[in-house]
């Protein structure tokens, strides 16, 4: 196989997924590599994938099935992200592909790109206790709104999840080279950050936690608008509610997990808090910062669940009525404790949850977005619309605003709410303020 000239890089995970996919696509732009456009063959590609529910781990295959060319020839392909870390040995064997890489390990992937080039399979899947971010180039352009990790791994170890396996220990960036990054994403271009981490508030540093460092970021002119995620309700601090109340950039929008509303599924899910006391969280938050929009997750169908039990999340979610929220049915993880609990719940029992569930979620999330039709606010605009002339962005809440405009991607425009659906809401410009 001779040396890749251009790259693609597909990203299949969460947040923190994507941001490495950013990484390692700047990684290999600084060996002199370019992106493939869209529709052009790459040299190499990388998928990023991500192993926290079975059929996210089934799509590695498949995508890899689906790279190989009429002729019978194919990229060269590099397998990253969470899967290559849990079953990477297994996918070299399986699925023939030239290069393996952990998220801990990805700084080396231009060497193992050209270890797999001599025709070597390449795999690489340490956690080395050398912080993989001092290896990677500076910033160049991004999106106006960035992502910026600060936090990676869990030492939580939900009985359920595959993360503390995947991600390795809770391990926080130093606050010196996440504000230099937060710096360098402003000259890049950015005007909305967010702070990620598999337990962002759980960020520390001699000291400081992530109210410190969000309180700090807040300096930086060119950004507008700072937001963090997820977070883990027992790493809900006092000073951290504070800055919600305190600094204007923070954006009125939490995610914060619950999983479910009964205290023994959450118990038996090792989570470590009760709905009672994650609710009165949110009293405090609520009380800090009237206006924000709250976001959970959901997993239905855990080992052992009862009716009863499942009726204690549909509890739980009409009196915090989310803005927003992602809910997932029970998948069971290879390696990971509930996986080999008795009383799996069947199939047809848990889909029919997930559907009242999603019902009860999509009802709420349309009534918070219908009232806030009538609202002047800002949005940050991220992109062009499907209609000629039309604008989309985001509005402090985290709802998608499309509006016709003459504004740029990346100004902060003023809009007024007039009309809302589940997923999105119309505005009408008022005033422009230039990036
Ligand atoms: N650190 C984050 C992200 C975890 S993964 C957090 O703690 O929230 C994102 C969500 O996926 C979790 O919150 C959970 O709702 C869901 N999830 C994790 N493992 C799962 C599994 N085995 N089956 C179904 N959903 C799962
Ligand atoms: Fe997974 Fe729980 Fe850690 Fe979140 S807190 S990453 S759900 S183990
Ligand atoms: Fe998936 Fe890994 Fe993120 S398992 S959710 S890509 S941390």
């Amino acid at each position: 196989m001779t040396s890749p000239r251009t790259f693609k890089v597909q990203s299949f995970g969460c947040q923190m997924n994507v941001y490495d996919g950013e990484r390692m696509g700047e990684l290999l732009a600084a060996e002199g590599m370019r992106a493939a456009g869209d529709g052009e063959a790459a040299d190499l590609v990388v998928l990023n994938t991500c192993h926290i529910r079975e059929k996210a781990t089934e799509k590695v295959y498949s995508e890899i099935g689906r790279l190989k060319r009429p002729d019978g020839s194919r990229p060269m392909v590099a397998v990253a992200g969470c899967v290559a870390q849990a079953e990477g040995a297994e996918i070299a064997r399986r699925a023939k592909v030239d290069v393996v890489v952990g998220p801990q390990a990805y700084h080396n992937l231009p060497a193992l790109v050209a270890k797999a080039a001599s025709g070597t399979v390449a795999l690489d899947t340490d956690m080395p206790a050398a912080s993989k971010f001092g290896a990677l180039p500076a910033r160049r352009k991004v999106a106006p709104s960035a992502f910026l990790t600060v936090q990676e791994g869990c030492d939580k170890f939900c009985t359920y999840c595959v993360v503390p396996y995947t991600r390795g220990a809770e391990v926080s960036r130093p606050f010196s080279a996440i504000f230099d990054e937060a710096k360098a994403l402003a000259d890049a271009g950015a005007r909305e950050l967010t702070l990620l981490g598999q337990n962002v508030n759980a960020w520390a540093d001699e000291g400081r936690g992530l109210h410190d460092l969000i309180e700090a970021i807040a300096t930086i002119p060119a950004i507008a608008r700072i937001r963090y995620t997820t977070s883990h309700p027992n790493d809900m601090t006092d000073g951290l509610i504070a800055v919600h109340r305190d600094v204007d950039k923070l954006m009125p929008y939490l995610h914060l997990p619950v999983q479910a509303g009964s205290d023994r599924v959450l118990k038996a899910m090792n989570r470590s808090h009760t709905a009672s006391s994650y609710l009165r969280i949110l009293e405090k938050v609520r009380a800090a910062r009237p206006d924000i929009a709250l976001s959970g997750d959901f997993i239905v169908g855990f080992p052992g669940e009862t009716d009863a039990e499942f009726e204690e999340t549909l509890k739980l979610v009409d009196e915090v009525r989310y803005a927003q929220a992602f809910s997932f049915k029970y998948s069971p993880r290879p390696g990971t404790p509930a996986a080999d609990m008795a009383e799996q719940i069947a199939p047809a029992v848990a889909d029919e949850r997930l559907q009242r569930l999603q019902a009860l979620l999509n009802a709420h999330q349309t009534a918070f977005n219908c009232a806030s039709i009538g609202r002047r606010t800002e949005v940050l605009v991220e992109r062009q619309g499907r209609k000629p002339g039309q604008m989309l962005g985001k509005s402090p809440w985290l709802q998608s605003v499309h509006f016709e405009s003459a504004a740029k991607i990346g100004d902060i425009v003023e809009v007024e709410l007039v009309s809302a659906g589940p997923n999105s809401l119309a505005g009408t410009e008022l005033v422009r303020s230039a990036a």
